[in-house]
């Protein structure tokens, strides 16, 4: 496809990334990280796809159904996209005990204080409007990522801005467990900043489930009309030949992201900025645009989605396969806090 995926991780390098099934994903996680990760299943012998249930149980324990639920559809939106076992492993990990075991010696070098510092976590403190009642779990999560990221012994996270904070603690109990053990327990793992500008939802907001502003992988050609039709643009545009803006234009951030005639783009942007160009004529050739993109990958979602039993014994089979390595991690780091083996 085009543009974003410069990303370069070395053949050796194990690659983690981690979705919470909170529902199926969309465009916004198309150009944010599934481009990458189909660079990088071409270059890595292991990537790690982390379906992570138990994170997301951290604010959605009201609603365990519509976690559960979710998983199959995380996998197959996977597939979809061409990601797919052996060098992408699908990861359920709530299969993975041994996550929680090294969550809970790590738990035992994190102040409480360190948690609430995290800007990220404070940020989604805020937006869910939890005050004292904020689930333990939930302040505890950047702690059970560092055992998501340790364990599996990823030596490369992409990640984007908002996820940074969580490296940074990963990194210092990466560094307390090593120096405890006088030895390198732990390999440390370096995040991959992605470069590509958020994608946002259609009505400008950041694009997000819970918003129900956001374009499905599995969306049909009507959905994908209808949600293009109802994209903010710039509303300052009245007539068609008034001058029209770029920044904040919804349509165009879309067809940056995904229109692969980059200079037919440029001709239509420039066109556009100067006057003489209909909000309805760029709407046209973005539906056009997402259809031909999504239709493969809708074509292959409904392939995979005629057996979804199938799909869940892949799912534990590569789950299983990763298993192994975190156990061992998990081995090393109870000897360091003198657990018996
Ligand atoms: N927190 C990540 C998200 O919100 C998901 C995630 C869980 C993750 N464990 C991870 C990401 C480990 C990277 C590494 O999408």
């Amino acid at each position: 496809m085009n543009t974003h995926a410069q990303i370069a991780p070395n053949a050796d390098d194990v690659v983690l990334t981690g979705d919470r099934p909170t529902g199926p994903l969309h465009l916004g996680h198309y150009a944010g990280s599934l481009m990458t990760r189909l660079v990088t299943q071409e270059r890595v012998a292991r990537q790690v796809l982390l379906i992570a249930d138990m994170q997301a149980l951290t604010d959605n324990a009201d609603d365990p159904g519509k976690v559960a639920r979710n998983v199959v559809e995380v996998a197959l939106d996977y597939l979809a996209v061409g990601l797919e076992p052996p060098r992408s492993l699908f990861v359920l990990q709530s299969a993975v005990p041994e996550l929680c075991e090294l969550t809970m010696l790590y738990l035992n070098v994190v102040t409480v204080s360190r948690l609430e510092r995290n800007p990220t976590t404070r940020a989604e403190i805020a937006l869910r409007g939890f005050v004292r009642d904020i689930p333990a779990g939930f302040l505890c999560y950047p702690v059970a990522q560092a055992a998501d990221i340790t364990g599996f012994d990823a030596t490369l996270v992409p990640v984007g801005e908002d996820q940074l904070p969580m490296l940074e603690l990963c990194t210092e109990i990466e560094q307390l467990v090593n120096r405890a053990a006088g030895a390198p327990v732990l390999r440390s793992a370096r995040a991959m900043l992605s470069s590509t500008p958020r994608l946002p939802g259609v009505d400008g907001r950041k694009a997000s489930k819970s918003l129900g502003n956001a374009i499905a992988l599995g969306a049909s050609n009507d959905e994908i009309r209808a949600r293009v039709r109802s994209m903010f643009t710039d509303p300052d545009h009245l007539r068609v030949e008034d001058p029209g803006k770029i920044e904040g234009n919804v349509v165009f951030a879309y067809l940056h992201a995904f229109d692969p005639d980059r200079d037919a783009l440029a001709t239509l942007t420039e066109r556009y900025q100067r006057g003489g160009v209909g909000d309805m004529t760029v709407k046209h050739r973005l539906e056009d645009v997402l259809v031909a993109l999504l239709e493969p990958i809708r074509a292959r979602r409904d392939h995979f989605e005629a057996d979804r039993g199938e799909v869940m014994r892949l799912v534990a089979a590569s789950t299983e396969q990763a298993r192994a390595t975190v156990a061992d991690v998990n081995r090393r780091v109870r000897a360091v806090f003198g657990l018996a083996v």
